[in-house]
């Protein structure tokens, strides 16, 4: 059993939620296996939600073009996605991930589909890492550099990994979770104040202060202790105010518990000196706090002649897109083309 597997949340948090939540998640979501029930999978599809299990990559068609991919270059995706078979013959990519669980598995499912070594090289690092991992790989430079930011639907919906606030599991949230510290310890030592900045800084979260008061300094173990406190906080909030402060308030947690802006930020900080003349750099957002560090770096990298062009205005996802995968609503894309000197 992994050390953060939901079995090991003490009996008496699981008996709260027995008939509620599954016994095992494998169990109740078959779509976990396509192979053996390709028609719930069909039909989880069909209803426009993302198959538990999953990952549907967001503004594909919108990214490619942006980044307009070409045989025999070089390309880094931050987040290890599907841009590998736009760049050969001859083009290779180094995949980044912060996941030493996903990871893994991404890098075994390339390799089954026949990218070897030579095309394709797998990195367990944060962003911040970016500069180091092409130093080690010999390489000056790449063509396209691709961060889908976030976290992947896989990671949402594994409760083990406590990012959901759908599913009980252990109150984690780290991408890495053999590094830094769980989201529980987070807000056992924040004071209220901390807290509150945070909820309103990273999420836009209108009850921050009140939500504080109720979390900082809490020792909860599990999501659904930390969804429970929540409610309680807030009686008269409709289902719907309930769920979005839900998610504002898991939101907060995922990206201070993995510093995500401080590794949003050291990226956008490497491009200038990782990019290729004429290279091309898209970042997916899915947050204004993200965004709007995006806009500005590209903004300022413009001005200084680090970039020829860049996007004018954020591409948001297509209604058809919005409506066939609820996940992709809140995706921001922007990109930036290096100089050519
Ligand atoms: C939205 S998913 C990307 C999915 C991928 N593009 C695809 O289509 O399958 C985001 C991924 O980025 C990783 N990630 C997020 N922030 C990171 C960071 N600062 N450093 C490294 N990896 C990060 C997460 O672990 C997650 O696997």
């Amino acid at each position: 059993m992994s050390s953060d597997s939901p079995q090991q949340i003490p009996h008496r948090r699981r008996r709260r939620y027995s008939g509620k939540y599954p016994r095992r998640f494998e169990e109740k979501y078959k779509e976990h296996n396509p192979e053996k029930y390709a028609e719930t999978f069909a039909k989880v599809l069909a209803s426009g939600k993302t198959p538990a299990g999953t990952h549907r990559p967001i503004m594909v068609q919108e990214i490619l073009e942006v980044l307009a991919p070409q045989p025999g270059e070089i390309a880094v995706d931050c987040t290890l996605g599907y841009i590998l078979s736009r760049i050969q013959p001859g083009g290779r990519l180094l995949g980044l991930d912060a996941d030493p669980i996903e990871l893994p598995k991404t890098e075994a499912r390339l390799r089954a589909l026949g990218f070897g070594p030579e095309v394709l090289t797998a990195h367990r690092t944060n962003f911040a890492g970016l500069p180091k991992i092409l130093v080690d790989a010999n390489l000056p430079g790449v063509d396209i550099i691709l961060a889908d930011l976030g976290v992947s639907s896989v990671q949402l919906d594994d409760p083990a990994r406590g990012f959901s606030t759908k599913f009980d599991g252990r109150l984690d949230m780290r991408m890495n979770p053999q590094r830094g510290q769980p989201a529980s310890q987070l807000l056992a030592r924040l004071t209220p104040d901390a807290l509150s900045k945070l909820l309103v800084d990273l999420s836009d979260e209108p009850n921050a202060p009140r939500i504080a008061s109720a979390l900082a300094g809490q020792r909860l173990s599990t999501t659904a202790d930390l969804a429970g406190v929540i409610r309680e906080t807030l009686p008269r909030a409709s289902k719907d105010e309930l769920d979005l402060t839900l998610r504002r308030v898991f939101q907060t947690l995922r990206i201070a518990v993995n510093d995500e802006l401080s590794a949003l930020d050291s990226l956008l900080r490497c491009l200038s000196g990782v990019l290729n003349p004429n290279g091309r750099v898209a970042i997916l957002a899915f947050h204004s706090g993200e965004d709007r560090r995006v806009k500005k770096a590209f903004a300022a990298g413009l001005r200084d002649g680090i970039y020829s062009e860049i996007s004018h205005d954020v591409i948001r996802p297509s209604p058809a897109e919005r409506h066939a995968n609820p996940r992709s609503a809140s995706a921001k894309l922007r990109w930036a083309r290096r100089s050519l000197s």
